[in-house]
């Protein structure tokens, strides 16, 4: 629990960061887009076919904050061992929100 709650406190600036002014164009956000084609979409796509994006924007989907989902994309990479930073778990996440989710604050 500890190691959890020590995780969340370091990834709440990168996060915090990586929200202001996003946009699809930005290098973060290219960069976010590659790390999320090359480790993301393999089992996305096998369980919704096309680019596997429906997994994002399906009916009864589970979360509701920007916290949740940089939580599920951490999870996510930590099962596949990606090998991401925080900073790039932060940037998927942000990528994204931007791109699917549009959480606010
Ligand atoms: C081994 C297969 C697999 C890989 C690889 C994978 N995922 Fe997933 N992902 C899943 C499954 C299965 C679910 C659905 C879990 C559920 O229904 O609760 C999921 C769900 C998600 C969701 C939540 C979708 C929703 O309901 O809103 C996110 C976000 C996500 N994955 C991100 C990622 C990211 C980021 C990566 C790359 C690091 C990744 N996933 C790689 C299997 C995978």
């Amino acid at each position: 629990m500890r190691a959890v709650i020590w995780l969340i406190v370091c990834l709440l600036p990168a996060l915090a960061h990586a929200n202001s002014s996003w946009t699809q164009s930005t290098p973060e956000a290219v960069a976010s887009a590659a790390l999320h084609e090359g480790k993301c979409t393999t089992c996305h796509t096998r369980m919704y076919g096309g680019d596997g994006s429906g997994i994002y924007t399906r009916d009864g989907r589970v979360l509701s904050t920007r916290l949740d989902l940089l939580q599920r994309v951490a999870a996510c990479s930590a099962q596949v061992s990606a090998g991401w930073f925080p900073d790039e778990e932060a940037g998927v996440a942000a990528w994204l929100n931007a791109r699917y989710y549009r959480f606010g604050e």
